[in-house]
Formats: C-alpha cells, structure tokens, sequence
C-alpha cells in the first residue's frame, strides 16, 4: 500500500502555519487578505516543486494538477480551505489542503496509471466573510455579477473593492461547474469537537453535516447625548440587541438539543461613549442538522427581534444570509472511506459534522465523503488546535487509500 510523506506534509503545515502568525499563537489569515496571497504563493511554489499546474477561477478557488491530466476528465477531486478566522488555528482547512497535495505529489512520484485523475483544490473564503463557504458555493452555483457588486464582507470592506489587486483569481465568468468533471470529492479536516478524542478513535467518517443559517440583525434607535437624555426617553439601540441576544439560548433550545446560535460580531454605531447608539448589528450564524430545525431557527429569531424591539421602542432589520441545507455524505463514499481505514488496521467511527464544510457544497454536484482526526480537547477556531502528529499522518494515509480507490 503506498503511504504519504508524513514528515513532508508535517514541515508543510508547520511552513503555512507561519504564514499570518500573530504574537499570541494565533494565524490570520482571512480570505483575500496579504496574507491569504502570501500563502497561496507559497503553495504555488509547492505545486511548481512537484511539477503540478495551479489554475484559478473566477472566485480564486484553485486546482491544482498533473500537467498530463489537463482536460481529462471526470476527475477525483480532494481538498480544502488556507483562509481562517481572524486568530485562529494551524490546522482547520489547512490540514485537508496540504494533504490533497501531499497525496497528489505521491500519486504523480509513484507514477501511478490511474483511470481517474486526481486533482487538489483549494477553495476561496471558507470561513465566509463574505458568505458561509463562499468559494465552494459559487464554484457549485456561480454568481451573477450584481450578487457580487453588493457583497460587503464582515470587515466592512466590498468585495469588488478587496479583490480588485487580488493575484489568484482569473477574470472567467462565474458560472456553475460542470457536474460531469467531477468524478467525487473527499474532504480531509480536524472535526473541531471532542468526541473521537473522548472515544479514543482514529478516525471519524462523516455522516451528514450540520445546516448553516445566520445573517444580520440590526437595531435602529435614536442617537442622543448620553449625559442629558432621561432614561425614559431614549430608542437606545444596543439596550435592545442585549435583550434580544439573551433570549439567543431559550431560542435554540427550543428548537432542539443540537440547534445552535451564536452572535460572533456585534457593531455599534456612533460607536461613541457619550453618544446613545443608534445601531447595533449583530451578526448570527445559527445551526441545526435540520433543514426545518434551520427555518425555525430563523422564523424564532425573526419574531423576537421584533418583539423586543418594539417593547424598546426601536427599528429592527432583519437581512437573512443563504440557508446551506444540511448534508448527509454519499453512501458509497462512507463506505470507500471506512474501508480505507480497515485496511490500515485504524479505529473508527461514522459520526455528524457540526461545522461547516466545503463539502456541503460539492456534495450537491457529486458524491461526497469527509474524514475526520480528533482534535486535542474538541478546540478550534482558537489558536491552540491541536492535533496529534501521527494522528495527522494517519488521516491523509486514509484519505491517500481512498483517493486511489475511487480513481483506479
Ligand atoms: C467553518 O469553519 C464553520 O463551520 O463556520
Ligand atoms: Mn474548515
Ligand atoms: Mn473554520
């Protein structure tokens, strides 16, 4: 059974690692950033090195190839995501897209006579700042120019404006892909929860991954001095986002046990101290493994917005973002991928996902698998994810086995 380069795929996670490190431990490395461009040059660099060819869309996700393989296809496709939250971690999204590489360099160094080429993406703006999985979900759905036009990002910046300069993208229409190309995708990432650590597990075969919803919820009061207006007079549009983020718990437990909401941003504005705000935009994502179970999360935030904004005397917008429906793998790429395992002789488990994934997108177009490792204490988007080396070279050999499988 041929096997990765453990050390080499191990020197290349410590190498993009660096790239967007903060004092602190934390990486920054969001999408369309200097340091989004600084890493995806870096891992042009590994492509040349291994004589692969890198092409880009028109969103800047990117492929990576043997040059023999141009044109040929359906093909198997493997990868993820180098963007991150702002001070985040080393591993989440990096981790599935060096180990693409690393199992295509192995692929190309064994010279192996495959029916299926196998190709390594790497997708635009997983972490959404500009939309939940933006890249894959445009790859997937293109995008009209005017959706574009009109997208600001969570920095407060405009798309158009932030990649007008942006070196890894290509001036090609954004037009849906072709399902015929594709022959399969598997995803390789940490699972950012506790379990298959808790279980002692090597490795977790996703089963379906969790719904995304969320969007922006924003206040609007009244500015007044903050030193000479009666509490009773004010529309005080922060008093209200506060009331209206309690009820954020009841909300989704009402919905389920899994359900999920957070307000990850909350913007004032003046954004003054002496000044009464006069908005408050808070940013949701919100979460549940069921289509109906994410519709009810947004009907149940909708109308208590509405109700505490009222009861505060004060304006309440609610722009929804694009429900991502939950996605359960394909069978057949469950099975591929526990079978991967049992040839290695590593535990398993097939398990839900509960963070979002590029594979909710790809899954809609082709058959679909994802791989887990455990992450040391479930943490995540924080810097100090952490997962075991060997654990880390167990899963791409599992991604490597299934890979060749679904190509031969
Ligand atoms: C991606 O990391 C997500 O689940 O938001
Ligand atoms: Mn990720
Ligand atoms: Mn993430």
């Amino acid at each position: 059974m041929i096997e990765i380069n453990g050390d080499r795929l191990l020197a290349d996670l410590r190498a993009l690692s660096r790239i967007g490190a903060r004092d602190g431990g934390g990486i920054s490395r969001t999408a369309f950033s200097a340091e989004d461009i600084l890493a995806r040059r870096w891992y042009r660099d590994r492509c040349q090195e291994a004589g692969l060819k890198l092409t880009f869309d028109g969103l800047g996700n990117m492929t990576a190839h043997h040059p023999d393989d141009e044109g040929r296809t359906p093909a198997v496709w493997s990868g993820s995501h180098i963007d991150t939250v702002p001070n985040g971690g080393p591993l989440d999204g990096a981790y599935g897209t060096l180990a693409a590489l690393e199992c295509l360099r192995r692929i190309t160094e064994e010279g192996l006579p495959l029916a299926r080429p196998v190709r390594a993406l790497v997708f635009t703006d997983e972490e959404g700042n500009y939309g939940h999985l933006f890249g894959s979900y445009g790859l997937v759905n293109g995008y009209r120019a005017e959706d574009l036009a009109g997208m600001v990002g969570r920095d407060g910046d405009r798309l158009i404006d932030t990649w007008q300069d942006f070196p890894f993208r290509s001036e090609q229409p954004i037009t849906p892909l072709d399902p015929a190309t594709v022959a399969g995708f598997i995803e390789l990432h940490i699972e950012q929860g506790p379990k298959l650590e808790l279980a002692g597990l090597d490795i977790g075969v996703v089963s379906s991954i969790v719904g995304l919803g969320g969007g922006r919820m924003e206040f609007r009061g009244r500015a007044d001095h903050a030193g000479t207006t009666p509490m009773p007079l004010r529309a005080d549009a922060l008093q209200a986002a506060a009331d209206f983020l309690t009820t954020l718990p009841q909300l989704a437990a009402k919905v389920s046990d899994a359900a999920v909401a957070t307000c990850g941003i909350l913007r004032l504005s003046p954004d003054a101290a002496n000044v009464v705000p006069e908005r408050a935009v808070c940013t949701l994502d919100l979460r549940e493994p069921s289509r109906a179970g994410i519709v009810a999360l947004h009907a149940a935030v909708e109308t208590t917005a509405r109700e505490v904004a009222e009861r505060h005397g004060v304006d309440v917008v609610w722009e929804p973002d694009q429900i991502i429906d939950p996605t359960p793998m394909d069978a057949g790429k469950q099975q591929a991928i526990r079978d991967a395992c049992d040839a290695h002789g590593f535990s398993r488990q097939d398990m839900p996902s509960g963070a979002g994934h590029d594979s909710q997108n790809l899954a809609t177009i082709t058959p679909t698998g994802m791989i887990f490792v455990p992450s040391h204490e479930g943490r995540s988007h924080c810097p100090v994810e952490y997962t075991d080396p060997e654990q880390l070279v167990r899963g791409a050999n599992v991604l490597l086995t299934t890979l060749l499988s679904l190509a031969s």
